[in-house]
């Protein structure tokens, strides 16, 4: 039996430090539990300190989740923490992460502390933490760039104050595989008690390095990686779980350790983010890009047909892709949606709710013969973001005609008062866009327009995703539809009713220690 790997999620955490990827309380619970399903051993759920929204997501997310233990960030100070062990109390395993910046530049020019106080504060943290639960973890953020005699001095007494995990964040994603394997290695050779805790990895992607970094450091020991599903997370964003895990697997010829992970539910978490957060998957993207496993090329056809292992390195089905699969029809009734939908992991939090995702299944089933999961995901994604909309979408015409200027017309309720208007766009799409600036005024800036297909064939519906921003706010809007105009028009509606839910909450790591 070879070592465990364990698998520390931080889309709830670090994937929501992306800008515009801000998620509500209930789509939280909806990853919570899908990543649970996908059987991570560590779900970090959100900084509880920042804002009341991320404490109640924390503590809905400990109460929620039985088979992951449930994680909750702090810097280190003893209010972060208070306020983490709060929203855990509920958790059935609960894990504190505390964090203080151990590189030169960070102590010196954001912290203004010297290397002792961070040390002296650094034990502290993890002593109050251990007053919560005996489940704490330490991290020296910026350890890619700190000095390795300072990070050895810190780690040997936070494991000595009582933390069981010692994560090596490359906070800036700055180092490369070969010296941060190094450094674990050396981290482990060094420290006199690092027995007695496990070594975690947390790495950032500006180099596109992340996923390189945290699997020589595995060769090299550590037997945690922090990562998030499709790679998401603060600016390049985190290792991308996906990959991290598929590698360890397909090569166990190299890594000594396994993962628990249920890998047949990858697919369906990494849609579930994409859906949820607006951030598209591009097609090339290792493991979960629609191109992952489609064999193009005629050469590469026939020998997959003559035998699998040719040109694939891994199963398709074993990540959860399977071949269009048709799941429900349009003479599926309420029970057989419900109970289908519970399989993918997706609950309803009222009879509202399921109504009105039921209504658009109907409608859906009548515009389009065969469903599969990937439409039932796209359409519970826009249905649940319906029902708690302040700006609904009542009617939408569109008129296209070569030669002539396009023009919609729309009807939008807004607070529950219904009004129409209309406009001319360089295209349907434009047109639309005008008519409901018209309507709301946002004066919002689009910076990124995005149409996919959630299934093949041209009665596919259309995922659009739109990202708007204002005065340095971002926001991502998604939606679904067979009809791309109105799949448009949901995604800009789903952007401009968020930014006026807008989600106040602090940066773990930039804002200041008081
Ligand atoms: O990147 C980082 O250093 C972090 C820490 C809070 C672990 O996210
Ligand atoms: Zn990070």
């Amino acid at each position: 039996m070879t070592d465990k790997l364990i698998i520390f999620d931080t889309t709830l955490r670090d994937g929501e430090q992306s800008p515009g990827a801000s998620m509500t309380k209930d789509e939280k619970i909806r990853i919570a539990k899908a990543l649970e399903k996908l059987r991570v051993d560590v779900i970090e759920a959100g900084f509880p300190i920042a804002s009341l929204g991320d404490f109640e997501a924390v503590q809905a997310v400990a109460n929620t989740i039985k088979d992951s233990t449930v994680c909750g960030l702090a810097r280190a100070l003893e209010k972060d923490i208070d306020r983490a062990g709060d929203a855990l109390k509920g958790a059935a395993s609960a894990r504190i992460h505390t964090f203080i910046a151990t590189s030169p530049i960070h102590m010196q020019e954001k912290l203004c502390m010297s290397p002792d106080q961070v040390l002296e504060q650094a034990v502290k943290a993890v002593k109050h933490a251990r007053q919560y639960t005996d489940n704490v973890e330490f991290s020296p953020e910026d350890a890619g760039r700190s000095e390795i005699d300072f990070l050895c001095r810190i780690i040997e007494a936070t494991i000595d104050a009582g933390a069981g995990t010692i994560n090596i964040p490359d906070t800036v994603g700055y180092t490369l595989p070969e010296y941060f394997g190094h450094l674990i290695a050396e981290l482990r050779e060094r420290i006199p008690n690092s027995d007695k805790a496990i070594f975690s990895v947390h790495c950032h992607n500006d180099l596109g390095l992340a996923v390189a970094n945290s699997l020589s450091a595995v060769i090299n020991g550590a037997r945690q990686v922090e990562c998030t599903i499709n790679g998401l997370g603060e600016r390049a964003g985190n290792a991308a779980l996906e990959e991290v895990v598929m590698a360890v697997r397909t090569r166990h010829d190299i890594f000594p350790c396994h993962t628990d992970l249920e890998t047949t539910q990858i697919v369906t978490c990494s849609r579930l983010v994409s859906n949820i957060t607006g951030f598209p998957v591009q097609p090339n993207k290792a493991i979960v890009g629609t191109n992952a496993f489609a064999h193009e090329a005629g050469i590469h056809q026939d020998g997959v047909l003559k035998h699998r292992q040719t040109y694939e390195i891994m199963k398709a089905e074993d990540v959860g892709w399977h071949a269009n699969r048709m799941v429900l029809g349009k003479h599926s009734g309420r029970n057989a949606f419900r109970n289908h939908l519970q399989g993918l992991g997706i609950e309803f939090n009222s009879e509202e709710e399921l109504n009105v995702a039921f209504t658009r299944f109907k409608e859906l089933a009548d515009k389009k013969h065969e469903i599969f999961n990937e439409d039932l995901q796209a359409l519970v994604t826009d249905a649940l973001t319906i029902v708690h909309e302040q700006i609904k979408l009542v009617a939408l015409r569109v008129c296209s005609e070569m030669g002539e200027t396009p023009h919609a017309s729309v009807t939008l309720n807004i607070n529950g008062i219904e009004n129409s208007v209309s406009a001319k766009g360089s295209g349907p799409v434009d047109a639309t866009f005008k008519a409901i600036e018209t309507l709301v005024n946002s004066n919002m800036n689009l910076l990124v327009y995005s149409v996919n297909n959630v299934t093949n064939g041209t009665d596919a519906q259309g995922e659009v995703g739109v990202r708007l921003e204002k005065e340095g706010q971002i926001v991502n809007g998604q939606g679904a539809d067979t009809d791309i105009v109105i799949a448009s028009a949901k995604a800009y509606l789903n952007a401009l009713n968020k930014i006026l839910n807008p989600v106040e909450r602090k940066h773990p790591q930039v804002v200041q220690p008081v």
